[in-house]
């Protein structure tokens, strides 16, 4: 049996040390609440470590069954909620690497052969990120499909004021609205698969921090645990951290997104808009007003947004100003990584039901874009039609429109006693005319609309 390992609670890597470690140094020191999440990816990253130590000819064949065989052991005893864990479990790759030599003695103790937790860790939290990167890329996916059924079911008369500076601009068709939402969110899966093949490189084998005098094949662990690449450089290999900052910042944009959406959802569902309402189980009530119905999905979506923006700059001040190659600040990536991963899928997920029962009051949205001055624009490009030049288009319809609002006069009076323009264009002013005539490509109106949206739905079918 190898010493300290078997019952007795000594740290791995006692042997240079004549006394334990100071429980202040343990309590500041472990990592092991946060990294227990990498337990499976910790045995996966193991079992091909050791059956590359069997194929190298470092551990004989029962030895290799023997670890393979405790990792089963650690495995089933996890998922049964029986493993336990002891003082001196500094992280999860210790408690698995304590435990493993307590079922298989001397083989167990091979395990570490050729590795260092350097190589290790990273290893397993790029396994991690692959697994989970799914997850969120089919939750943000789950959203878009959702906004693509919102937007076809939308129709072809129902639309909305559109804004610039939160003032009304021209009319555009909610399914336009939603869709652009939906494109948004494209870019961010892109930029999410972007991140997650940069991070299919395997750095088993890169040891401490400089490889092996031991005849180890990173290429074998990279190919067993199906990495599409393996490092180049082992420095760099137990050094870098970009893969989580890049994804952190990815699931960062994310949230920015669903923050504006959030913020969309809070303007549109309160009584001055009463655009949209909410369904009652997306919705909260209020502990003292009975009459509230609270878009808390909405503002959480926004408010969390700012944490994980705290996340992803935390992580990279922890990132600037190392040197070469581990340091122990590393340890500090998987706290913001594995929190933003869990506030972006829980807020799209709950974004997703909020946008599916969602309800859309068409009546207050119409006619809040057909105002008539909804129609300025127009009006002008009426005018340039007939060729006046589109300044001093601009410059009649703003003038007309000021009269409107000071002197208290209706515009369509106006336009149609105006001898630039008249009856002919007073047609423009009627309801539903303005959304209407957004014709040009990607623009907001019905022509437009269907290739927009079978462009999305093409989008969404290319993914299933
Ligand atoms: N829990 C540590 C981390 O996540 C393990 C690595 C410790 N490595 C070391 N050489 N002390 O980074």
């Amino acid at each position: 049996m190898v010493d300290g390992t078997a019952g007795e609670a000594r740290h791995l890597w006692h042997g240079r040390f004549a006394a334990g470690p100071a429980e202040a140094l343990l309590a500041f020191t472990a990592s092991l609440d946060v990294d227990r999440r990498l337990a499976a990816d910790d045995l996966t990253g193991s079992r091909a470590h050791v059956r590359m130590l069997g194929r190298a000819g470092l551990l004989a064949d029962a030895e290799v069954q023997a670890v393979l065989g405790a990792l089963d052991v650690v495995e089933s005893e996890m998922a049964a909620g029986t493993f336990t864990f002891v003082p001196t479990d500094e992280d999860i790759h210790t408690a698995i690497e304590r435990r493993v030599t307590e079922i298989a003695g001397d083989a167990g103790a091979k395990l570490h052969t050729g590795r260092s937790r350097n190589d290790q860790v990273a290893t397993a939290l790029r396994l991690f990120t692959r697994r989970e990167g799914r997850v969120v890329v089919d939750a943000v996916v789950g959203l878009q499909r959702v906004l693509v059924e919102r937007a076809a079911d939308a129709g072809l008369d129902a639309y909305l004021p559109g804004y610039t500076h939160l003032q009304r601009a021209q009319p555009v068709l909610l399914a336009h609205h939603l869709l652009a939402h939906f494109w948004a969110l494209t870019r961010d899966v892109g930029r999410l698969e972007d991140a997650l093949a940069r991070a299919d490189v395997s750095v088993l084998g890169a040891g401490a921090l400089a490889g092996s005098s031991l005849p180890l094949d990173p290429d074998g662990t990279a190919a067993d645990l199906g990495f599409g690449s393996r490092f180049a450089n082992s420095l760099d290999a137990v050094s870098d951290r970009d893969f989580v900052a890049e994804i952190t910042f990815a699931l960062t944009l994310v949230m920015v997104h669903l923050s504006r959406l959030g913020e969309e959802i809070v303007l549109f569902t309160s009584e001055e808009f009463g655009f949209w309402r909410l369904a009652d189980e997306y919705s909260t009530g209020s502990s003292m007003l009975p009459q509230k119905k609270n878009p808390d999905i909405a503002e959480l979506a926004r408010g969390k947004a700012g944490r994980v923006i705290g996340n992803l700059t935390g992580l990279l001040a922890t990132l600037k100003g190392l040197p070469l190659a581990y340091n122990r600040d590393l340890q500090e990536d998987k706290e913001p990584f594995f929190d933003s991963l869990d506030t972006t899928v829980l807020a799209l997920l709950a974004l997703t039901g909020l946008m599916e029962t969602v309800t859309f009051d068409l009546d207050r949205m119409r006619a809040a874009a057909d105002v008539p001055a909804a129609s300025a624009t127009d009006l002008a490009e009426w005018l340039v039609a007939r060729g006046t030049p589109f300044r001093e288009a601009h410059a009649v319809v703003g003038s007309i429109v000021r009269q409107a609002a000071e002197r208290g006069l209706p515009l369509d009076e106006l336009v149609m006693t105006d001898p630039r323009l008249g009856p002919d264009a007073l047609a423009l002013l009627e309801p539903g005319q303005a959304v209407k005539r957004r014709s040009t490509p990607g623009g907001a109106g019905p022509e437009a609309i269907g290739p927009q949206l079978a462009a999305a739905q093409a989008w969404l079918a290319a993914r299933t």
